[in-house]
């Protein structure tokens, strides 16, 4: 049996936050819905910022409400929560239901210090301060946490940035208390090698900080495909062992914080590109390829304009 890689598909979030237009939350509901229906491991549904700075994602409680009794068996639902705020939000729309709508949330810093002001309005080390409260009403509640490091390879502000600056933010999520790492490529502006030296450095890093109950961590690549080679980095993540990738649906996607006055922010790699690719280099994904195909039209459809 062919190894099996993971797929999360972040569209209804990365995908849509960036769009101008505000799209109608029956719209989100029906992509996350035909994501779960081909079979992705988990969508990463929402975010619970603040609506000022991401007015698309305002309505993150009435999505997840109204996907109460839609989510088939299997398939996880997460959100961005950037701090205590957003996390007791999130926890409200657990007890409102009853249930477990969110079964993870997810935390995100940066290895550049101008991307993380930009995007949060504060330093890394200050990211990390509003992640405490985060992470302990995360753990009584039992809910899983992914944390983000954005601009894993290149900051659009920066440039290039140094692996083990990476390396040292992952290891400071672990140590606070995270499940999983993910490892954002904010910019697309990577390449195999640079995204190698990237993972070899963090894989160094975190393979030292033992004594956690599942070792090693989830570390996840979350690429963005502006030059058309989110596909090589891909091969060359798996080549190291990585196993858990994001996409996005119809290729769609951007943070808002990363675009500069010369180019908006680079959509993430299409889902179907990495289901292909994962798949050539002879592992396994649980999707349907004609029910993601389905759910890519859909996500397409939503962008301005279309
Ligand atoms: P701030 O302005 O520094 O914080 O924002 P504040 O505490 O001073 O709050 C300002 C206002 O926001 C206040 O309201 C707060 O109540 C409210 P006001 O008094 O002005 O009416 N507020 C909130 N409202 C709702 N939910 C909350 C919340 N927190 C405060 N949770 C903050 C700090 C982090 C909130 C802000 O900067 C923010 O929301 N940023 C959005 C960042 C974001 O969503 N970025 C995109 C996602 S990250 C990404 O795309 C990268 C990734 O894909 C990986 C990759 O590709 O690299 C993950
Ligand atoms: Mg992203």
């Amino acid at each position: 049996m062919p190894e099996r890689v993971r797929i999360t598909d972040v569209s209804p979030r990365d995908g849509l936050q960036n769009e101008p237009g505000l799209i109608p939350t029956a719209d989100k509901v029906r992509l996350v819905e035909l994501l779960g229906a081909a079979g992705v491991d988990e969508v990463e549904v929402s975010s619970f910022v603040s609506p000022k700075w991401v007015p698309q994602l305002a309505d993150a409680a009435d999505v997840f409400a109204a996907l109460r009794g839609r989510k088939p068996p299997g398939v996880a639902h997460s959100a961005l929560v950037p701090n205590e705020r957003g996390m007791r939000a999130a926890l409200r729309v657990n007890e409102a239901a009853g249930e477990r709508l969110i079964d993870k949330v997810a935390v995100f810093t940066a290895a550049s210090e101008t991307f993380c002001r930009r995007n949060t309005n504060a330093t890394i080390a200050e990211t990390l301060e509003r992640f405490a409260p985060v992470l302990r009403l995360a753990q009584e509640s039992a809910l899983p946490v992914r944390g983000y490091v954005s601009c894993a390879v290149q900051c659009p502000y920066e440039g290039p940035i140094a692996p083990q600056r990476v390396a040292d933010a992952a290891a400071r999520l672990l140590d606070l208390g995270v499940d999983e790492i993910d490892l954002g490529e904010t910019i697309g502006a990577g390449t195999p090698d640079s995204v190698s030296a990237m993972l070899e450095a963090v894989m160094a890093r975190l393979g030292t900080a033992r004594g956690r109950a599942a070792w090693p961590p989830l570390l996840t690549l979350h690429l963005h495909d502006t030059f058309g080679r989110a596909a090589e980095c891909v091969r060359a993540a798996l080549r190291l062992g990585v196993r858990s990738f994001d996409g996005a649906a119809g290729g769609l996607g951007g943070c808002p914080f990363a675009s500069t006055p010369a180019r908006r922010a680079p959509g993430n790699v299409a889902t179907e590109t990495l289901a292909r690719v994962v798949v050539e280099e002879g592992y396994a994904v649980g999707l349907n390829g004609g029910a993601l195909a389905t759910a890519a039209a859909h996500a397409r459809g939503l962008r301005a304009g279309v």
